[in-house]
């Protein structure tokens, strides 16, 4: 395994606990939760960062430095760490929401997201990412970004978002926090 989560961590008290959470467990919406995420997605993330592949200003700014031992180090520290249970705010979007997660919506052909993301939204490690627990605001925000298809890419991802409309992402995006 690579990585040294000792060596993380402390790059993780001086710099990512403000807007991730000491464990990876963020507080405010904007920012991802990370806990539990696996080592190679974290990974990947972090270098699709810093390489401007995947856009984020705040994100690039935090990865300029980061050598690529740090990012294995991060990763690994952030991977061993527990995501914490959330509960969906908005209960009333939760039939449409979990519709597009457990069976899709067959009429414009958008599969259903359990099928990767599993059906707690665990993902599978090294392929797809968890999803469940995740912040309702950051999901829909991720979503668009695919949709729109300039911050972010991903063949799989930008194909499936390109078919949903904004009243089934913000929906399932409030499902899957409360997986
Ligand atoms: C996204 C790691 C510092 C704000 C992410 C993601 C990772 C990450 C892995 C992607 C999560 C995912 O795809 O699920 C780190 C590490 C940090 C750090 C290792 C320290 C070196 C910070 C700080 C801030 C911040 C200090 C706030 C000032 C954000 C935001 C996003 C994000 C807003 C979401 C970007 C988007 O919407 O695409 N971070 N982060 N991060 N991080 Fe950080
Ligand atoms: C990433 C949601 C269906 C494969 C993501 C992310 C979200 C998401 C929010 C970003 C996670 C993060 O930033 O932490 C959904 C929803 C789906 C769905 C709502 C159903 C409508 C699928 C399916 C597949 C898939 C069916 C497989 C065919 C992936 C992969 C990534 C991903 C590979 C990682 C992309 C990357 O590396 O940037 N998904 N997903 N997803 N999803 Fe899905």
């Amino acid at each position: 395994v690579k990585g040294d989560p000792a060596k993380g961590k402390q790059i993780v008290d001086a710099v990512c606990a403000a807007c991730h959470g000491v464990d990876g467990n963020s507080v405010a919406a904007a920012n991802p939760t990370i806990a539990g995420q696996s080592h190679q997605y974290l990974y990947s993330q972090l270098k699709a960062f810093k390489s401007g592949e995947r856009k984020n200003p705040t994100m690039l700014g935090m990865t300029a430095t980061l050598s690529d031992d740090d990012m294995h180090n991060l990763a690994a520290y952030f991977s061993q760490q527990k995501p914490k249970d959330r509960e969906a705010a908005n209960k009333e979007l939760m039939p449409l929401g979990a519709k597009i997660y457990r069976v899709g919506n067959a009429a414009s052909h958008v599969p259903a997201c359990m099928a990767c993301h599993g059906p707690s939204g665990k993902g599978l490690p090294e392929q797809f990412p968890r999803i469940g627990s995740q912040h309702a605001g950051y999901i829909a925000k991720q979503l668009a970004d695919f949709k729109a298809g300039t911050d972010r890419k991903n063949l799989m991802m930008t194909d499936i978002a390109s078919r949903m409309t904004d009243a089934e992402m913000k929906a399932v995006a409030e499902y899957i926090s409360g997986l």
